[in-house]
């Protein structure tokens, strides 16, 4: 059944068909007494409960009474790698011991680690293992994860994770929207060591022909000894021009000026930003390039965080996201992240919401469609266990979510 009404919802939620900038982030709309109306998991009212219509054959629906808990708009996790072979425990010690996440990556071990594990694994090993995260992610209120490649870095693996991502996306029971980007250019593969610039010539000739249509986004891991500028533009532009919209990992280990290079070519998120540049965030803000932010990441490996008051303050959009992924991040909390957010980058509760709601939305493109409680978008809802939104980064890296609704079904119940 895809018709609900929920009703005694204590309703919040941004607004909006666009990310949210600067001072905009902080404007959340609560409805007291509310209820929200679905039908066939489209949102058709969201109001007081005394101004709403009555439906018809009201059998059709489920009722859900919130009892006056916080309903707020699903998460969207707009940054993870969840398709992947193996684990990598072991350089999460080295690096507890003092060795640094790029210094395991130049010795072979990190992405490259992965991708010697990805290669051997089938498109449906890869997507089963995928779907354990993502029934794990549901259950912390995501509606709706990105997804990237990556750990394949040739052609054939690229396409396996690809195809991956797309049964996921496609499978009639899945709990959530799966968004697909192309990231062949997570690394120089083995392969081509040594030789960066044939690694993007093949990719341009290659693998962007054969990724394309397969994946909303193209990005790319844009740091020194990885993908530097020059590499990094001709790359994205070759990728805008075959029809995929950008996305950079941008600033995550040395300020390089992955985040100017976003906003020049218009991208539609920059992600991670450790170290920013002043002119950076300013060239975003102007662009409307969504800082995508990923504090799991920076508290993971001991880095300082992205400096998301500057952003906000300067007038930028910021979306959060988890970073899931098996080397630099190996957690998907939703709790965690909500909590780093307001802790220790002195994000209000208000402005976290909208950063991993409506801003994530914009961050996958999606902005029409999910991220914010409004007539005409896919019903993606939760309802927290309690009857604030405030109690969200208060419950450290606790989990508040009670029911998740995905385009009007009830995916998880918590309680
Ligand atoms: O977002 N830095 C590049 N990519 C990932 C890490 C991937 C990995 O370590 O496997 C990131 O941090
Ligand atoms: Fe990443």
């Amino acid at each position: 059944m895809n018709s609900l009404i929920i009703k005694n919802a204590t309703i919040s939620t941004p607004l909006g068909r666009s990310a949210r900038k600067g001072g905009q982030m902080a404007h959340l709309h609560t409805i007291e007494n509310g209820a929200v109306i679905v039908k066939d998991g489209i949102i058709t009212y969201v109001g007081p409960m005394s101004d709403m219509p009555a439906v018809e054959n009201p059998e059709n629906y489920q009722v859900i009474d919130a009892a006056g808990r916080a309903v707020l708009p699903g998460f969207v996790d707009s940054h993870t790698h969840l398709i992947f072979g193996g684990y990598r425990p072991d350089e999460f010690e080295w690096r507890l011991k003092g060795d640094s996440y790029m210094s395991i990556m130049e010795r072979g071990g990190g992405i490259q680690s992965t991708v010697n594990a990805t290669r051997g694994e089938s498109v449906e090993a890869l997507a089963a293992k995928a779907q354990w995260f993502i029934d794990r992610m549901v259950r912390m209120g995501v509606t709706t994860v990105e997804a990237k490649s990556g750990y394949g870095l040739d052609t054939e693996t690229e396409l396996r994770m690809l195809e991956a991502i797309d049964r996921l996306a496609q499978d009639p029971e899945q709990k959530l929207k799966v968004v697909a980007t192309f990231l062949g250019a997570h690394a120089v593969p083995k392969e081509y060591a040594g030789r960066t610039a044939e690694y993007v010539d093949m990719m341009i000739a290659e693998m962007l022909p054969a990724a394309k249509g397969k994946a909303r986004f193209c990005d790319i891991f844009t740091e020194k000894n990885v993908f530097e500028i020059e590499d990094s533009r001709r790359f994205l532009k070759a990728a805008r021009e075959a029809g995929f919209k950008l996305k950079l990992h941008a600033d995550e280990i040395v300020q390089l000026g992955g985040a100017e290079l976003a906003a020049e070519l218009c991208a539609v998120s920059a992600d991670h930003l450790l170290h920013v540049s002043d002119r950076g965030i300013a060239d975003m803000a102007k662009a409307g390039t969504v800082a995508t932010l990923l504090p799991l990441t920076a508290f993971t490996l001991r880095e300082p965080y992205a400096p998301a008051r500057k952003f906000i303050d300067g007038g930028a959009a910021v979306a959060l996201a988890t970073d899931l992924n098996p080397g630099s991040c190996f957690s998907g909390s939703i709790p965690l992240t909500i909590a780093l957010a307001c802790i220790y980058m002195h994000m209000s509760i208000e402005e976290t919401i909208t950063a991993l709601t409506l801003n994530g939305a914009a961050a996958v493109d999606m902005a029409d469609r999910t991220g914010s409680i409004e007539t005409g978008k896919d019903a993606d809802i939760i309802i927290l266990n309690y009857n604030n939104y405030r109690m969200l980064p208060y419950y450290v890296g606790m989990n508040c979510v009670r029911t998740v609704i995905s385009r009007g079904r009830v995916v998880a119940e918590n309680d």
